[in-house]
């Protein structure tokens, strides 16, 4: 049966008179409509795209009994362990100065606890990390120097997190903003020329020809040069979501990220937002984010579409009303937003979920997708509220059209 969310207010103003505006139960309303996308199987388990390598583990000890949040962790300690995924963990794209710093949060939905860190160095699990700050403190967040000393107290390994391509990739993104500091070569090198010099699509030619040649004299290899010089000249940001549901019902979530490449030291970003990176109330799902971090913490995103559940909203509209506060918050300017990218992962109670982002592709020809597990682990594409791509912020403004065309 589809219930409306008029019917499914008005049902609740009834109940709530009937039951008294105290009763807890009144919190955890939920409508029972499904949508495209829903199995409806128990378990299931949702995630960002670079969870789905290590989904089926984390599924088959879901489904084996295991506690949702532990299976939620299993399958974001896989990119956070990952050398080559530059938005989490060890490997991680650096804050301006060439330093990893890590944020995560965690929800478990059972005993209704959370747990977060935000700019930790050193250490490269952090989302099991804002679990034992749930498990071993009475906190919610620690933040920074204190957050690492906690993980070390606890037993988490110092290690360096700067992997040797993230570091060449961060030197060619000094090197890129040469003209505007002094790191990189200077006035005497025999390239440099005044900024307008020649026409803007022949010094863009340059500029990503002269970006190739760096990478190449830093060592990166040949295949991964034109990936290096786009994650310069374009500041990925990269995160992982999970959220579980197993087949009493019980709901937990967790993300974690190295946030904004080439950020300021300090910066936190949404993931380790309770509310904003990651929501999760036992009585009503789950919802967790990867973008925009500053735009999605405006919108306290995750909540917003919890509560948008709890109202009576079906997955799909609760994540959509929530990236339509995002669009409102720039007066529907699409010549910002199209600098925002956002994708949210909202998982109900009930099994049903869905993926939504602001725009359909992060880039031309690159769909956001959200990665299931319900029995059978896929990848699916993301219900989108705008078409087209997004374009990465801080953006490189001027690159001409058929100079980008023709790098990619
Ligand atoms: N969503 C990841 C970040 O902005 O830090």
């Amino acid at each position: 049966m589809t219930v409306s969310r008029r019917d499914f207010l008005g049902t609740a103003v009834v109940g709530s008179l009937s039951l008294g505006l105290l009763d807890p139960k009144g919190y955890g309303r939920v409508s029972k409509t499904n949508e495209a996308g829903s199995s409806g199987k128990l378990p299931i388990m949702i995630s960002a795209h670079n969870g789905l390598a290590y989904l089926d583990d984390a599924y088959a000890f879901l489904a084996s009994g295991g506690d949702t949040l532990d299976a939620a962790l299993r399958v974001v300690k896989g990119p956070e362990d990952d050398p080559n995924d530059t938005s989490v963990g060890l490997g991680g794209l650096p804050n301006e100065e060439g330093v990893v710093e890590l944020d995560a949060c965690c929800m478990h939905g059972p005993t209704r606890r959370a747990g977060s860190v935000g700019g930790v160095r050193n250490i490269k699990n952090v989302s099991l990390v804002s679990k034992a700050v749930m498990n071993h403190t009475g906190h919610v967040m620690l933040v920074g120097e204190g957050a690492e000393r906690f993980a070390v107290a606890v037993g988490f390994p110092r290690e360096n997190l700067l992997t040797d391509h993230s570091r060449k990739i961060w030197l060619l993104w000094k090197e890129y903003h040469s003209t505007q500091d002094w790191w990189g070569p200077g006035l005497a090198d025999p390239h440099w020329q005044a900024p307008d010099a020649k026409p803007q699509s022949e010094l863009w030619q340059e500029r990503f020809r002269r970006l190739e040649e760096h990478a190449a004299d830093f060592g990166i290899a040949p295949e991964l040069r034109q990936e290096a010089v786009h994650k310069v000249l374009f500041p990925p940001t990269g995160t992982i979501h999970c959220s579980a549901l197993n087949t009493k019902g019980e709901v937990s979530g967790c993300t974690t990220t190295s946030g904004l490449a080439y950020k300021l030291p300090g910066r936190v970003g949404d993931s380790p937002v309770i509310g904003a990176g990651c929501y999760t109330d036992q009585d009503v799902g789950s919802a967790g984010a990867t973008g925009s971090g500053e735009e999605n913490i405006k919108v306290a995103g995750a909540h917003t579409i919890v509560e948008n559940m709890r109202r009576g909203m079906s997955p799909q509209e609760a994540g959509m009303d929530t990236l339509k506060r995002i669009v409102r918050n720039y007066n529907n300017d699409m010549n910002k937003l199209r600098f925002v990218d956002m994708t949210y992962y909202v998982l109900r109670k009930d099994g049903a979920y869905a993926g939504v982002s602001l725009w359909e592709s992060y880039e031309p020809g690159k769909p956001h997708t959200i990665a299931v597990h319900d029995g059978t682990k896929r990848s699916e594409k993301t219900v989108a509220l705008l078409p087209g791509a997004s374009v990465d912020f801080p953006a490189t403004p001027r690159v001409p059209a058929e100079v980008m065309k023709e790098f990619k």
